[in-house]
């Protein structure tokens, strides 16, 4: 059963700041972002929750003992595949790819290059603050990689689990998680 609703993502305005030294002025960049009105169905959104926690049981992290599930869905597919996949550790720690990227690679490979949803469940910290359940600041610039950086255009959503009562998940974007994030311009 669908359910269509109309979420807003709040507007961001944080002015830059500029301090003058005999070295040059210190610029502290602020943040510019207009609001962003997103029609999203929340059956499809619970569903892609439930497969991202359901991926994270595939998780082989015996170091961490911390298992991450993740489910993709591409704007650009036409049939709107659900790509799903979970943290893999490696004895050689660095060699470890999060449960985010494993699953936006995945549909990559099929080459679909526009994220419309990424649903991440860090399932053995539900409870926790939002940063101990939101994507590592590497999947979110593999993820800007796949997604309009025109504010007017981009619908990409990120969502992220939660166990708290009665809270489907959190709902952000990637300028909001990664305001700064880095563009290749060649
Ligand atoms: N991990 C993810 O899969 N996604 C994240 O966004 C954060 C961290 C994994 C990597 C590692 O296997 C474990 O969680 C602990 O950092």
């Amino acid at each position: 059963m669908s359910e269509t609703v109309e979420l807003i993502l709040p507007a961001l305005e944080v002015p830059d700041r500029e301090t003058k030294t005999a070295a040059g002025v210190l610029r502290v960049p602020g943040t510019k972002l207009p609001e962003k009105r997103v029609s999203v169905d929340a059956a499809l959104l619970a569903e892609l929750i439930t497969q991202a926690r359901e991926a994270a049981r595939a998780a082989h992290a015996p170091h961490s003992n911390f298992h991450v599930g993740a489910a993709v869905v591409m704007a650009d597919d036409p049939d709107a595949t659900v790509f799903s996949a979970a943290n893999i550790e490696n004895s050689s720690y660095g060699v470890t790819v999060c449960g985010e990227r494993n699953a936006l690679f995945a549909a990559a490979s099929k080459g679909f290059r526009r994220v419309k949803y990424l649903a991440v469940s860090t399932v053995d910290s539900l409870t926790a603050p939002l940063s101990e359940r939101s994507p590592c600041g590497v999947c979110r610039q593999a993820v800007r990689e796949f997604t309009e950086h025109d504010m007017t255009v981009d619908e990409a959503l990120i969502l992220i689990d939660t166990s708290e009562p009665g809270v489907l998940c959190d709902v952000m974007d990637i300028p909001r998680l990664l305001p700064h994030g880095f563009t290749f311009a060649g």
